[in-house]
């Protein structure tokens, strides 16, 4: 059974596929033939996730799903939260994006931050939704070289390394995106997939 994620991420498709095991198999956007941008226009996590998906379910008529990801910064009043991606600007890398959290949290006490997941499944035309999420802390220096985006300066609670400290395998058994896809994969256990 085959199901594309609407994602042009490596990384999220490896921490996918690597959880959601051989029941599905998962078709990126490449191997859809999808070399698009994907516009995310949303105001939350949700209308970001479903605007993505339906952008190809709308163009390809394919089961798909697409997640989209948010810090939350409890000292910043939940920044950058829906606008994580671009947080230092249009065109910002994942670094600007760090660079400018450190600063904004600089002489910050309370370092509270959590990761939220929300993935859109479009499946035989309905839509459905999963929620992931993990509290953590801000450090307040980068650590680590796996992972991506904000790995290097999120530390989970109970852990004494980042994300980017971890293996793949150590993120995907905590991680935010971790248990939002886990849910689509029960979900998925329990359904009968047509297409
Ligand atoms: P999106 O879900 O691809 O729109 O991601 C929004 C922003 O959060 C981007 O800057 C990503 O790099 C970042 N991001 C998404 N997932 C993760 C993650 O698992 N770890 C760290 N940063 C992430």
């Amino acid at each position: 059974m085959k199901l594309v994620f609407a994602t042009n991420n490596a990384h999220k498709l490896s921490e996918v596929r690597a959880i959601a095991g051989a029941r599905f198999s998962i078709i990126s956007l490449q191997e859809l033939g999808c070399f698009n941008e994907i516009p995310e226009t949303g105001d939350t996590l949700t209308d970001n996730a479903l605007q993505k998906a339906k952008y190809i379910h709308d163009r390809f008529h394919c089961n798909c799903f697409a997640d989209d990801t948010g810090l939350e910064i409890e000292a910043l009043a939940g920044r950058p939260g829906v606008y994580s991606a671009r947080y230092a600007g249009e065109h910002c890398s994942s670094q600007d994006n760090i660079q400018k959290v450190l600063h904004e949290l600089q002489d910050v006490a309370n370092r509270k931050a959590c990761f939220k997941t929300v993935i859109a499944l479009i499946l035989d035309g309905k839509n459905y939704f999963f929620e992931g999420a993990i509290e953590g802390e801000i450090i307040e220096d980068i650590k680590g070289s796996q992972g991506f985006g904000y790995d290097p300066i999120f530390k989970p609670l109970g852990y004494d390394k980042t994300f980017a400290e971890m293996t793949e395998a150590e993120k995907n058994s905590i991680s935010h995106r971790a248990l939002a896809t886990k849910k689509l994969n029960d979900f998925l256990q329990t359904c009968h997939i047509s297409k």
